[in-house]
């Protein structure tokens, strides 16, 4: 604890220095939400991104993230506590394949999740996240859309849309592991308890959901509530908010394993020390980050 102190003294020195803001995603490890500026889902830390008027934005997340932060917010230094924090799904789809289903289907538009590499934001229509995907799916023109990376989302997106998906076989590791036997046994075990999931999670799953959204959707959702105990289908760094926004209320994580490991490569002494020597910093090629920034810029502007 007195090590933390000290490292929270020093950032918060750095933080001026370097007129850095820091963003950092629910699924942060506690130590690293604590001494963030914002907290968010993906989607509200893309438009912080693109507002913020630091020099330096330190992104507290995994690196598609950091990324899409360098392509809207381009003359701004970006830079990540640990390069190594990747996203499985946003390497489960390529740049040849996405082209071969372009080339197939020549009238779909392209739906990127923003879990995905700025190469792949460059040869995309338009970008969403779990909060607005339904909405920007329907935002696009003709009745076609190429849906990547993730299938689960995609399933979810598919009911509440009119558009034909063509969906790509990509999958969350982590929400893509909690089954329906997890769920129902919690719900025999809690059964006063209300079951909040995220639409990484497997359409099966998904279906038993009292509540369905983004992580931002799910914590507001839970405060909001009537209910005082939750069932949460999401990574279990959210728990940090949900307890925070609403202490009187009980949650209990679905299963031991929504822990995305990825997520937890970043702690508190790496954010400090990648202030400290101001890297690593993400770069984007310009000719990729100006093409992927209207799939980005596309997405922020719909309602
Ligand atoms: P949201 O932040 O949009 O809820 O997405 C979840 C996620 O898995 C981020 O990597
Ligand atoms: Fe990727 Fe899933 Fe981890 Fe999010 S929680 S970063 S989608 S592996």
């Amino acid at each position: 604890e007195q090590q933390n102190r000290e490292l929270r003294e020093r950032l918060m020195e750095l933080k001026k220095e370097r007129n850095a803001i820091i963003l950092a995603h629910y699924y942060q490890r506690d130590e690293i939400q604590e001494v963030a500026d914002f907290r968010g889902d993906s989607f509200l830390l893309a438009q912080k991104a693109a507002q913020t008027d630091a020099d330096t934005i330190v992104f507290c997340g995994v690196h598609f993230m950091g990324e899409s932060a360098k392509i809207l917010a381009p003359n701004k230094t970006v830079i990540i506590p640990d390069e190594r924090a990747g996203c499985p799904m946003a390497d489960m789809v390529n740049v040849d394949g996405l082209r071969q289903l372009k080339a197939k289907h020549p009238n779909a538009k392209v739906v990127t999740y923003i879990n995905s590499s700025a190469e792949i934001k460059a040869e995309t229509d338009i970008c969403c996240t779990s909060a607005n995907a339904v909405q920007v799916v329907n935002s696009v023109e003709g009745d076609e859309v190429i849906w990547v990376p993730d299938k689960n989302l995609g399933h979810y997106v598919q009911q509440k849309t009119d558009k034909k998906m063509i969906i790509w076989e990509g999958y969350c590791n982590t929400h893509d592991m909690l089954t329906v036997k997890d769920v129902v046994e919690m719900k025999a075990k809690y059964p006063n308890a209300e079951f909040v999931v995220h639409p990484e999670c497997r359409p099966e799953v998904v279906a038993l959901g009292d509540f369905v959204g983004s992580t931002t959707a799910i914590i507001k959702y839970c405060k909001e509530s009537p209910n005082k105990e939750f069932i949460v289908g999401t990574e279990d760094g959210t728990g940090f908010q949900l307890r925070k926004d609403s202490p009187d209320k009980t949650f209990h994580f679905a299963t031991k394993y929504l822990v995305c490991p990825n997520m937890k490569v970043n702690n508190l002494k790496k954010l400090v020390k990648c202030l400290e020597t101001m890297q690593p910093q993400i770069y984007v090629p310009p000719q990729i980050a100006d093409k992927a920034r209207l799939s980005l810029e596309r997405m922020l502007q719909v309602k």
